[in-house]
């Protein structure tokens, strides 16, 4: 039976709401929920826009059971595309209560919702930090995970839980077993091509991209490069960067593979999404400065505590099982983020 509402949680979101596009475009009913804070009502206005078609919206915290049985009880939901969360690696240091209480409490409470609204189909917003600093890029979805800050942790934590709760379906074969694609994302980057949505950041961006395109529209004076002297081809990090379409467009392909045979049993297996190509960061700051026309200031600062070297994916397993790779290239990035960010300088409130 083909799911043909999909609930996003953190719909409002960047990644959220690109994937939004892509589900209605491809023919899905979309009911998002989310607690807006770290979004805007607009991009879902926006979303709209593009697309033509309407999706429903609830302002429910993914922490609220109550809400989320109303809410199940009242759609029909096939299948959730779970991205709420916090994501800043900085503040989880300083506040790792707000990020467990939120990602991972947040995450218990809604797969027990879904497990007694009869839900069990589940795609995860992970990510490459779950990697950690022991396993070597490019990074394959067989090699051991082990996070190194909170905000990591809370990823791999909540990979641990889906995983159990799989696992626990094969101890006890069910007519209905959980079906739970955990997707890591690397650097997601761009905008949509229209120019209408794209990530806007609260106050001073964590991001590269996001950064680089405020020093451009002068919202910001100059770009702190963190270290030049990594073991890399130019001295600066090296990560594997992401169209935040493309990364969408995953999403929707994971969606069809939860239906096929490689699920019949149910299960819970993760993919890279990621091109497989590592950019530096100097890499990035010339074709910004190829696409926009504009001069990037910027200044060397020292290394910062946690981050790697390089890391960027091996996302041949995606190909083979999702059908999926990814099409754009970083000039499409640099481009699509520049025409977002100079149509909405200062974001959703331009
Ligand atoms: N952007 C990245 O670089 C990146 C990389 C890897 C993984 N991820 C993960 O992808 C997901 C989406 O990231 P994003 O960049 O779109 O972030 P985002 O902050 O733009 O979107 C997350 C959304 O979730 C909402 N939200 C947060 N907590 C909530 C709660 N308790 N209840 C309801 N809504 C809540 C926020 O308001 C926001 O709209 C996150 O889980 C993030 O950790 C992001």
């Amino acid at each position: 039976m083909k799911h043909n509402t999909i609930l996003v949680t953190g719909g409002a979101g960047y990644i959220g709401g690109h994937t939004c596009v892509e589900l209605l475009a491809a023919g899905f009913n979309v009911v998002v929920i989310d607690n807006l804070s770290n979004s805007k009502i607009e991009s879902l206005e926006r979303v709209q826009k593009i697309t033509g078609k309407p999706l429903a919206f609830e302002n429910i915290d993914i922490r609220n059971l109550t809400g989320l049985r109303a809410l199940f009880a009242k759609y029909d939901i096939g299948a959730v595309m779970h991205f709420a969360g916090l994501k800043a690696v900085g503040e989880s240091c300083q506040k790792p209560l707000a990020y467990y209480q939120n990602n991972v409490y947040g995450t218990l409470v809604l797969l027990e919702a879904m497990r007694d609204a009869d839900v069990r189909h589940i795609i995860f917003s992970s990510s490459a930090t779950v990697y950690g600093a022991s396993a070597t890029p490019p990074y394959t979805e067989d090699m051991p995970i082990g996070a190194i800050n909170p905000y990591g942790r809370t990823k791999a934590m909540i990979e641990d839980i889906l995983r159990d709760l799989a696992n626990a379906d094969q101890l006890t074969p069910t007519q209905k077993p959980w079906k739970i694609a955990l997707l890591r994302y690397f650097n997601p980057i761009g905008a949509h091509p229209s120019g209408l949505i794209g990530e806007d950041p609260n106050g001073i961006p964590n991001n590269l991209l996001p950064y680089i395109s405020q020093v451009a529209v002068g919202k910001l004076a100059q770009l702190s490069v963190f270290g030049n002297d990594y073991p890399t081809k130019d001295g600066t990090g090296i990560r594997d960067y992401i169209h935040v379409v493309d990364l969408a467009r995953g999403h929707v392909k994971a969606i069809d593979v939860l239906e096929s045979f490689l699920f019949n049993a149910g299960g819970c297996k993760a993919y890279n999404l990621g091109t497989g190509i590592g950019y530096s960061v100097m890499e990035v700051i010339a074709a910004f400065e190829q696409a926009s026309g504009q001069r990037i200031h910027y200044k060397i600062s020292p290394r910062r505590a946690g981050d790697l070297a390089e890391c960027y994916a091996n996302p041949d397993l995606a190909y083979q099982e999702l059908g999926w790779k990814a099409e754009k290239n970083l000039l499409d990035m640099v481009a699509d983020t520049w025409n977002w960010q100079s149509q909405n300088p200062n974001g959703y409130d331009s």
